[in-house]
């Protein structure tokens, strides 16, 4: 069992909902390969698919344990340059080549811990999909912006600056994930209404962006405190395609639980 692969990218079929854990920066080679190895029985026979945005050094370990697995392995950051003298970066080429099929980009902790522009971002996602990468571009309002009725506003600056330069074509190999800031790492989800709400303008963005029938088909998956008890009621909306999951990724229990329960209709 793994993915259909079309050239080097991995396929994702319209609307199939997906996990990806993100374990930020937690987890050594070694911890990574028994993980993998205790999660591939747990989530046997389950059509969600699971994807782990692991640290650099792990990507060639765990997607080494996942091989011939349906559990596919990425990074959590890349530079926008194909090579270069930039002391402690790396390339999409590297991520590709120790195993990676894909990288989250514009993550929250990137934008507001470390800098990360609209333009950087927009870079990046452009790098990557030419290097082979599925990028899953990830979007959220702060506390404030929602509370200032900026949200759509934010939104729609994000993805369509985020996805400038992407050609139409390229929309089926484009992940995109609402997380609020509000949300991550905080323990308060949004609720399934307030998220299907955000989904909602964000496929209307996405249309925009690379026309209705397309934006149709790019998978949007939510982000922030999911939990194996609240993904169910998230999953069951109709533009919510799957989730993003950081702290309750870490347990192999808790993300084997949270895939089972990723369920739509
Ligand atoms: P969380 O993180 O699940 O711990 O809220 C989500 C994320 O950062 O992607």
């Amino acid at each position: 069992m793994g993915y259909p692969k079309e050239k080097n990218f991995v396929v994702f079929m319209p609307r199939e909902k997906i996990v990806i854990g993100n374990w930020k920066m937690y987890k050594t080679a070694r911890e990574a390969a028994s993980y993998i190895e205790e999660l591939i029985p747990l989530i046997e026979g389950c059509k969600t698919k699971v994807l782990l945005a692991v640290p650099f050094t792990t990507i060639s370990t765990a997607s080494k344990a996942a091989k011939g697995s349906p559990v596919l392995v990425g990074a959590q950051n890349m530079n926008d340059a194909r090579e270069g003298a930039f002391t402690g970066e790396i390339a999409a080429l590297m991520l590709k080549e120790a195993g990676a099929d894909f990288v989250l980009l514009g993550h929250s902790e990137r934008r507001h811990g470390f800098g990360e522009t609209n333009d950087f971002v927009q870079r990046k996602v452009v790098r990557a999909l030419q290097d082979d990468l599925i990028p899953v571009l990830c979007v959220g309002e702060t506390a404030d912006e929602r509370e200032e009725g900026r949200t759509e506003e934010v939104l729609r600056e994000q993805i369509e600056m985020g996805l400038e330069g992407v050609p139409k074509e390229e929309s089926e190999k484009v992940i995109l994930a609402y997380e609020p800031v509000w949300a991550i790492g905080t323990g308060k989800s949004a609720t399934a209404k307030i998220a299907q709400e955000a989904h909602a303008f964000c496929r209307k963005v996405l249309g925009d962006v690379f026309g209705k029938k397309k934006a149709a088909t790019v998978p949007i998956l939510y982000g922030g405190s999911v939990k194996a008890e609240n993904v169910n009621g998230l999953a069951l909306e109709k533009d919510i395609d799957g989730v993003l999951v950081g702290g309750a990724s870490l347990s192999v229990e808790t993300l084997a639980k949270i895939v089972l329960n990723c369920k739509g209709k």
